[in-house]
């Protein structure tokens, strides 16, 4: 189609004043398609959608209202930071939804992979829908489409968009950042003013923590999983290598083995550390660390992080194993 096809003149934004241009043309074609009209956005804090925010919230204010559905599956803090930056920072119309208590019981017992992801994928779309419907006078759906989700339109960004929706909804699309790649949204979002920590983040999947808590989700062993992260992300970034590894993360088996702690047998979980690089997330491998570093990490997970009493290090290159572990 034409019109899901870059301009052949567009020049790569890679500069301030090529992302400055870019903001400037597009509030200008955001007002001219939207007019006095509504707009809705699922915001989940990743890059894409906190780009389209921003640059929505530039452009038509209050007649953008973003909808932040916690399912209970995002990394620590990163709800808190959705709210801080939209609501209070940018003063935007931003509905927080609580929905960790309902994802989490539809997920309570179920084991196989591909049924989790539909579980979370659909009950993401009842509660973006309800909310939704709540709102009176909505025309359009903003969504954090990318180049590369148009040109490989491939499995994995359906987890992001809101497709699907019911048939008594319709909106029409608003996609601002449609022809750009993942390098011109940050350079993008950095103009905009949003945060480092936003712009800069590593890919993280659709279904969340939940891929990472291998098997049966349980609240404890979630806990475990998205502590450990937070343990991992800190220690990255104090050594420096934020934005230098490519994705890196924890992942918790159903699984125990024995331990010792204070002289005392424990049985308990371990905790899996994943750091790769990858050009394109096809092929990966482990990235090589300094050994003084993965000690420190082992040390304060097994420290800090309740109910584990083991580390290891999945240096498996992808094939033939995946970069996640679900
Ligand atoms: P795999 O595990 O297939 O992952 O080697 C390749 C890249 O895709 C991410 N990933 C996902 N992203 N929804 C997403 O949006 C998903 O269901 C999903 N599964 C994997 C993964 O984190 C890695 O960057």
């Amino acid at each position: 189609m034409a019109e899901n096809k870059r301009p052949e003149n567009m020049k790569r934004i890679t500069t301030p004043a090529l992302a400055e241009a870019f903001i400037e043309e597009q509030i200008a074609a955001l007002k001219a398609q939207i007019g006095n009209g509504k707009v809705l956005l699922a915001l989940s804090g990743g890059v894409d959608s906190s780009v389209v925010a921003a640059l929505l919230i530039k452009a038509i204010g209050k007649q953008l209202t973003c909808v932040h559905v916690n399912h209970g599956l995002l990394r620590k803090g990163e709800p808190e930071q959705v709210v801080e930056v939209f609501r209070h920072q940018m003063d935007a119309n931003l509905i927080y939804v609580d929905a960790v208590d309902r994802f989490l019981d539809k997920l309570a017992g179920v084991s196989d992979p591909e049924r989790k992801r539909k579980i979370i994928g659909k009950e993401f779309i009842d509660v973006f829908a309800e909310e939704a419907k709540k709102l009176n006078g909505i025309g359009f759906l903003a969504q954090g489409t990318i180049y590369p989700d148009i040109l490989e339109s491939g499995p994995v960004k359906s987890h992001h968009n809101v497709g699907g929706l019911p048939e008594d909804l319709h909106f029409e699309l608003v996609e601002p950042v449609k022809f750009l790649y993942k390098d011109e949204v940050r350079v993008v979002g950095t103009a905009l003013g949003l945060p480092s920590s936003m712009v800069n983040r590593q890919p993280f999947p659709g279904p969340g923590l939940g891929v990472r808590c291998v098997g049966a989700i349980t609240r404890d062993r979630l806990e475990a999983v998205r502590e450990s992260d937070a343990i991992l992300r800190e220690e990255f970034k104090n050594a420096g290598l934020e934005g230098k590894v490519w994705q890196y993360f924890t992942v918790v088996p159903d699984f125990k083995s024995t331990g010792i702690t204070n002289g005392m047998r424990t049985y308990e979980w371990p905790v899996v550390i994943r750091a790769i690089n990858t050009v394109d997330a096809v092929t990966a491998e482990a990235a090589e660390l300094d050994f003084k570093l993965v000690q420190r990490i082992v040390a304060r997970i097994t420290g800090e992080v309740k109910g584990v009493n083991r580390v290891l290090w999945d240096v498996t290159p992808k094939p033939s194993a995946t970069i996640e572990w679900e």
